[in-house]
């Protein structure tokens, strides 16, 4: 089988790596895929949103399955375009990627379909919204109606708060047209846990269980970055929990989706507040996240293939259901001096042909590609050091080592990944 992948970060280079141990797999394409992927596939240099193109490269190359990585290229239809044209592939069409691209859309489809989430309301006036903040209590939160880069969510302490984060969003426009609608909804206080599921829209694998670290510093300070590390098993979902999750997230989404008419194949990802009242949703993706899925594909015994490719099928409980290893695993991000703002980029890499060759660590590259024969850095995340064993603790020492051998100026990560796994112990 010939595979494309969808994008070229670690994430992408996690789905190449599992995917090329499958016996199924004779190639993998990837576009664009990156420095590390390039060990694995042939790249293509095509953008992930450059949608038309991809389309005509999964036929010319003669793929039978394409993977999507990122959300944009889901937003952007896809799934539509490979459906319309008969070829096969793993992610939701872009109704369903709404679950992600729209905030208010997807707090109605909850609504809707009785998943637990914040109580909220949609405003795409700000006068309106002006009106609202006066009579509100706070805390709350305002969040952009669409795809901001995970930047779109403001916690406002104060009425003045919550009207400059209106003003920011709708009338500054900071993330344009993804802040023309806003929604303000309930804060809610609690742990955070995130959950990951695979469907074809009839059956769904649950995956286990995942956290990742938002901010870019140590003990969860400073602003959000795309994640700066994750961990699996997350001692926050308990065996219960799982048991509500399911019951009150997949199952009412998969019922709510086959009501609308929408047929979702590929991942879901739904992000909870874990409150005194009970779990309640605060974000659908609709995707694997990223570092998250470094720390996940690792820990699949199972033959990735299938499972996607059934999936994209529309015929998901045809494979077995997936085995995961117990195993601890962990991702520490190595970013660029400056990152999540502004970074340079082209920095030499150092030490990448010196790393282990053992079966129990891997280097994800996220943000790397090649300039004059040499492995730069491109990206604010550049490297997913990621290593899993039984114990948790000996997997972050061998992910932390991984940082004595591979390096390049500037590198920054984080020191306390997993800090609150290693507390629950
Ligand atoms: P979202 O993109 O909606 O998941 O929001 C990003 C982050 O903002 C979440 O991971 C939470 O830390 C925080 N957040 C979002 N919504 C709420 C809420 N209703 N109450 C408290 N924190 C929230
Ligand atoms: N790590 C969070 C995300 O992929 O959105």
């Amino acid at each position: 089988m010939r595979v494309l992948i969808v994008g070229g970060g670690g994430r992408e280079h996690a789905l190449a790596w599992k995917l090329s141990k499958s016996p199924e797999v004779k190639k993998i394409f990837c576009a664009p895929g990156n420095a590390g992927i390039a060990s694995l596939a042939e790249c293509v240099p095509v953008g992930s949103d450059e949608i038309e193109k991809i389309q005509s490269i999964a036929r010319e190359k003669d793929i039978h399955l394409t993977v999507v990585g990122p959300e944009a290229p889901l937003a952007a239809g896809i799934t539509d375009l490979f459906r319309e044209n008969g070829q096969l592939i793993f992610g939701p069409c872009s109704e369903g990627a709404l679950l992600e691209g729209s905030k208010a859309w997807a707090k109605k489809f909850m609504i809707d379909h009785g998943i637990p989430t914040a109580s909220f309301e949609t405003f795409a006036d700000p006068v309106d919204a002006y009106e609202y903040l006066k009579k509100a209590s706070y805390p709350l939160v305002v969040k952009a109606d669409g795809l901001a880069a995970g930047k779109g969510v403001i916690i406002a302490a104060s009425f003045t708060e919550a009207s400059s984060a209106v003003r920011y969003i709708m009338e500054e426009k900071a993330f344009q047209s993804a802040g023309d609608t806003i929604i303000i909804e309930e804060y809610l206080q609690g742990e955070e846990a995130s959950v990951f599921a695979i469907t074809d829209g009839l059956s769904y694998a649950a995956l286990p269980s995942v956290q990742d670290h938002k901010t870019i510093f140590e003990g969860d300070q400073g602003p959000n970055t795309g994640g700066m590390g994750a961990y699996s098993p997350a001692p926050v979902l308990t065996k219960k929990l799982s048991r509500q999750v399911n019951e009150q997230v997949f199952e009412p989404l998969l019922n709510g989706l086959r009501e609308e008419g929408i047929t979702y194949r590929g991942v879901i990802f739904a992000g909870l507040m874990v409150t005194p009242n009970g779990l309640k949703v605060l974000e659908f993706n609709v995707r694997f996240g990223d570092p998250e899925a470094q720390v996940l594909i690792p820990r699949l015994k199972s033959d990735l293939f299938p499972i996607l490719y059934e999936a994209a099928r529309g015929n998901l409980a045809s494979v077995p259901y997936p085995e995961w290893s117990a195993d601890a695993a962990v991702c520490v991000v190595m970013a660029s001096k400056g990152y999540p703002g502004d970074y340079e980029k082209g920095i030499e890499m150092k030490g990448l042909d010196d790393l282990p060759n053992d079966e129990t660590t891997m280097v994800f590259h996220a943000g790397t590609s090649f300039k004059d024969q040499k492995t730069v850095t491109s990206g604010g995340r550049v490297l997913g050091l990621t290593a899993w064993d039984p114990s948790l603790k000996t997997a972050l020492q061998k992910a932390y080592k991984l940082a004595d051998t591979v390096t390049f100026e500037g590198a920054y990560f984080r020191k306390d990944i997993a800090h609150r796994a290693l507390r629950r112990k």
